[in-house]
């Protein structure tokens, strides 16, 4: 679905924006995605899926106890060492506790 009818901007174009890691704002997408002065009724979408992808990647962080490395993301490069416990955070600690 486009997010910019005026400079043909997707989803997929702004979600592989955020994903690269390289763009954490409205502005830095659309600079990262090309997007031109236009109508300018794709900003309060844009700014919505910046949040979207915040709130999703604290969540992530708050569950895994930190950011979570490309490695775990399958067909990324290996990882260093397989995690054979349980991860660090909220989780572990709370299993840790029960286990005492
Ligand atoms: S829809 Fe993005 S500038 Fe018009």
């Amino acid at each position: 679905m486009y997010v910019c009818i005026c400079n043909a901007i997707t989803e997929d174009d702004v979600h592989g924006c955020l994903s690269r890691g390289g763009c954490g704002t409205a502005k830095e997408v659309k600079a990262a995605c090309g997007f031109k002065p236009g109508c300018g009724s794709c900003t309060k979408r844009l700014h919505a899926m910046v949040s979207e992808y915040r709130t999703a990647g604290e969540l992530a962080d708050a569950l895994t106890g930190g950011p979570v490395p490309l490695a775990a993301v399958p067909d990324a490069a290996p990882a260093a060492a397989p995690v054979t416990g349980p991860v660090a955070g909220p989780a572990a600690e709370a299993a840790a506790e029960a286990a005492a």
